[in-house]
Formats: structure tokens, C-alpha cells, sequence
């Protein structure tokens, strides 16, 4: 486990990151069931509000407990949640992590999720002292693997059978990693 802040909100020029409150719990209802999100996740299948809560509960706890660090991506102008992004998979001495996200449906196709996956990444190589930062992607996730080369992510290859879907299937992942100091988007500004 690592020391992860009580309390964090992030600021950027598109999205606030910011932690995840109860009344976020309808934001978790347009991607429970999608298979790319809750397959490696603990999304719940299908939206209650009870689940709902139980997964945000879950994720003040893995702050608290040091193994994630999950934050609510919304826009500067509205305080609804749109999505989730996260820093998990903390390798002992602190200095590695794994990125996760996903945005409800109808927030997609805007940039968001490269915005609140690049606000993360600088905090995490700048203020919290990362030194490696990784995406694990499954190969036919191409917005995901956009994602990660607009953040100058380098591709490493694939890593074969490395993560378990809660189906119990193991599936190859892509991996590349952003390090060192805070990357930008490259080209256009998301
Ligand atoms: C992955 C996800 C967060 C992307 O959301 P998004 O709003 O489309 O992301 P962005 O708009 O910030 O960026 C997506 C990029 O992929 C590109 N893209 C979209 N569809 C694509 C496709 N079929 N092929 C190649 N690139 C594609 C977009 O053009 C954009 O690139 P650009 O900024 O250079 O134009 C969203 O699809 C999602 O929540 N998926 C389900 C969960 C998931 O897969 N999470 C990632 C697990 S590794």
C-alpha cells in the first residue's frame, strides 16, 4: 500500500477530478453491463442504487487501504459525474501504478477521457512521485490505445494472458507507459 490523499481534486482546462461523492451513484447506471467496463472492474453488472453506493464505498475504502485512488472526471461548467478515472496496481515501493477509466456513453467522443487521463498522469509523475505510469489495453480497444500514444505514451508490446475478466478468461493486454516527467496531449488539445 501506498499513502494516497484523503481528500484530492484536480483542475484542468476541460475536467475537475475530483472524489467520489454518494450522490454520484446514478453516474454508474449508463455503464453498468458494458463488458469493456465492468469486465475488469468492479462495476457492478447491473445498476441499483445499492450497488451503486457499495462501489463508491469501495473506492473511499481502497483510498483509505492505499491500493486506489479513483476519482469522478465531471467538465469545469457541471458537477455531475461523468466518468471514473484511476491510479491502482501500486508497486511496492510506490514508483509504478496502473491507470484505469471509463466515461458514461454519452460523454465520449469529446476528448474527456484524454484530458482526465493526462490531469491524473501529471499529478501522479509530478506531485505524487511516480516515476512509471502503465495502460494495459486490450488490442481491439482502439480509443483506449489513442489515448495512451496522445499522452506520449510508448507501447511495450503485448503481455499475454496477464489480466483476469471477472468471467475468469485471461486476456492479453497491450501495454505501453508514460514516464518520468508530466506529459501533455500531443498534437491538437483535446
Ligand atoms: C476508452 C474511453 C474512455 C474513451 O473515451 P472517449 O471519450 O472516446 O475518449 P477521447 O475522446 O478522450 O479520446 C478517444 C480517442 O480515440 C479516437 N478513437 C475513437 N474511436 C476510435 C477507433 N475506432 N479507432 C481509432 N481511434 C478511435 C478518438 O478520435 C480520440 O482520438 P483523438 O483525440 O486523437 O481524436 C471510452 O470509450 C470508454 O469509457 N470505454 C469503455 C471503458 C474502457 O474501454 N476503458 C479503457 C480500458 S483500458
Amino acid at each position: 500500500m501506498v499513502p494516497l490523499p484523503d481528500e484530492l481534486r484536480l483542475e484542468g482546462d476541460r475536467v475537475v477530478l475530483r472524489d467520489w461523492r454518494d450522490e454520484d451513484a446514478p453516474a454508474l447506471a449508463p455503464v453498468c453491463g458494458e463488458w469493456d467496463v465492468c469486465a475488469f472492474s468492479s462495476v457492478p453488472w447491473s445498476y441499483s442504487e445499492g450497488a451503486a453506493l457499495a462501489w463508491i464505498d469501495r473506492q473511499r475504502r481502497k483510498r483509505a487501504a492505499g491500493t486506489v485512488l479513483a476519482l469522478a472526471i465531471q467538465t469545469r461548467e457541471e458537477e455531475r459525474a461523468l466518468g471514473n478515472v484511476n491510479l491502482a496496481s501500486f508497486s511496492d515501493d510506490g514508483r509504478e501504478a496502473a491507470i484505469g477509466y471509463w466515461l458514461a456513453p454519452a460523454a465520449r467522443g469529446r476528448g474527456l477521457a484524454t484530458a482526465a487521463t493526462a490531469l491524473l498522469i501529471d499529478w501522479g509523475l509530478g506531485t505524487f512521485g511516480l516515476e512509471r505510469v502503465e495502460f494495459a489495453i486490450l488490442p481491439g480497444n482502439l480509443p483506449s490505445q489513442r489515448i495512451a500514444e496522445r499522452l506520449g505514451a510508448i507501447p511495450e508490446g503485448i503481455r499475454e494472458g496477464s489480466h483476469r475478466a471477472d468471467d475468469g478468461r485471461w486476456w492479453d493486454m497491450a501495454i505501453w507507459s508514460v514516464r518520468g516527467s508530466p506529459r501533455r496531449p500531443t498534437s491538437s488539445a483535446p
